[in-house]
């Protein structure tokens, strides 16, 4: 028999104990053992968490007991958790983690800490999608050409019901935290946060990348607009939060923001809550990846998933790979050497020799617009610009809209969003 402590008996948590005794015999005939929860542990003893297991409101009852196998860390935040996994893993207990925001920052040192020990991390990444063994186990023999994906379950809802409903920003969001998509902090959802430890966490697997998200461009959905959307829709584009990991000729760009994507592409028709990565290796080819993101039965699932794998002892190295992954080859790209396709609306004067104004400071920079539209405003002395670019450095734009915010005939923000075709 194997026995589990659970850190943190949220939503995921009490999942995790519920699966483990409701599937007991699929899970049992699996993994080859029987697997028990001994201990779950949670900071409010007098809340009932729905669970028939029993509770301590002490971690190290959990970490330090010699009888448990498996500690599954589920607590969220990063200090705390990083000292009880550490702490596990020198008391010598398998630890499956579902926290990307501890991976994001501490992935190396708990590597390093682990060693031959099992830190399994599937549930951190896309919520039930098994990303993480495909890319560690599965696509083993490839060198990996770019990872794109959606990876925030709470921000895809939320542009689906804006863009399919005409829904409004906050009702959407207090819908996706009612239904326990959110993180307790909301705003890691929606400024892109929760997906960039996500990419960061795939990067290192595909890359070797060792990034904070601090390191990396990260861009959130709030400045989205109903007027965006028609452009979109008018343009044959879907907008979508992305995280992207892309091999180029001198790095690998990080990246996570809203992007216009080609509505005909498979990642445009993903909607709701769902999660969708795809993965293209230089022997398969493009792969695609798609389930539910978050939610507390689809998380267990793979939090589950980990903990048969360690008990069959089926583990690989953390990282998914025992040495330095091509020795320095991969360097992250600075941001500003990112080369992409731009959209750009702005609110400028609706009189004669605007355009010329801005297409000639767009010139400038070398930036070539490939569609442009003009929409009246509600202030009859306005009219909304809204164009999209050839590819272009994004260095260049970045200095084109400082330029363009200076003009007289511009009004208030310019707002840009990046385009992949
Ligand atoms: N808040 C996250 C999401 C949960 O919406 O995707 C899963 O990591």
């Amino acid at each position: 028999m194997v026995k589990i402590g659970i850190l943190g008996v949220g939503t995921v948590g009490a999942s995790v104990a519920n699966i483990l005794e409701a599937n007991a015999d699929i899970i049992e005939a699996r993994a080859g053992k029987k697997i028990v929860t001994k201990l779950g542990v949670v900071k409010n003893l007098s809340k009932d968490r729905g669970v028939n297991i029993k509770l301590s409101d002490n971690p190290y009852d959990v970490v330090d007991d010699p009888e448990i196998d498996i500690v599954v860390e589920l607590m969220g935040g990063v200090e705390e958790p990083y000292k009880l996994v550490k702490k596990a893993l020198e008391n010598g207990k398998a630890v499956v983690t579902a926290n990307k925001a501890l991976l994001a920052y501490h992935r190396y040192e708990l590597q390093e800490i682990a060693g031959d020990t099992p830190l399994m991390y599937e549930a951190s990444t896309a919520g039930g999608i098994p990303i993480i063994g495909a890319l560690r186990n599965g696509l083993a023999a490839n060198h990996i050409e770019s990872i794109q994906g959606i990876m925030n379950g709470t921000t895809n809802y939320m542009l689906t019901k804006m863009i399919n409903e005409g829904a409004e920003y906050e009702d959407v969001l207090k819908e996706a935290q009612e239904l326990g998509y959110a993180e307790a902090d909301p705003t890691f959802d929606v400024d892109g946060f929760d997906a960039s430890h996500k990419l960061l966490i795939l990067a290192s697997i595909a890359y070797g990348i060792d990034a904070k998200p601090e390191d990396i461009l990260i861009e959130g959905i709030e400045d989205i607009t109903q007027t965006d959307v028609a452009f979109a829709k008018d343009f044959g584009y879907e907008i979508k939060l992305l995280g992207i990991a892309k091999k180029v000729e001198d790095g690998v760009e990080l990246r996570v923001h809203p992007t216009m994507i080609p509505a005909s592409s498979m990642i445009a028709k993903v909607d709701g809550v769902m999660n969708a990565v795809s993965v293209v290796g230089d022997c398969v080819g493009e792969t695609m990846y798609y389930g539910a993101g978050a939610g507390g039965d689809a998380t267990a699932s793979a939090v589950i998933a980990d903990i048969v794998d360690i008990v069959r002892g089926n583990t690989a190295p953390m990282l998914g790979y025992k040495k330095c992954l091509e020795g320095s080859a991969f360097e992250l790209l600075p941001e500003e050497d990112i080369v992409t396709h731009y959209y750009l609306r702005m609110e400028v004067n609706d009189k004669p020799g605007v355009l010329a104004k801005i297409t000639n400071e767009l010139e400038q920079f070398d930036i070539s617009i490939e569609s442009m539209l003009q929409k009246p405003h509600k202030n009859d002395e306005h009219v909304k610009l809204l164009f999209t670019t050839h590819a272009c450095q994004e260095l260049k734009i970045q200095a084109a809209m400082v330029e363009l915010k200076r003009l007289d005939c511009v009004h208030g923000k310019i707002t840009m969003m990046r385009i992949e075709k």
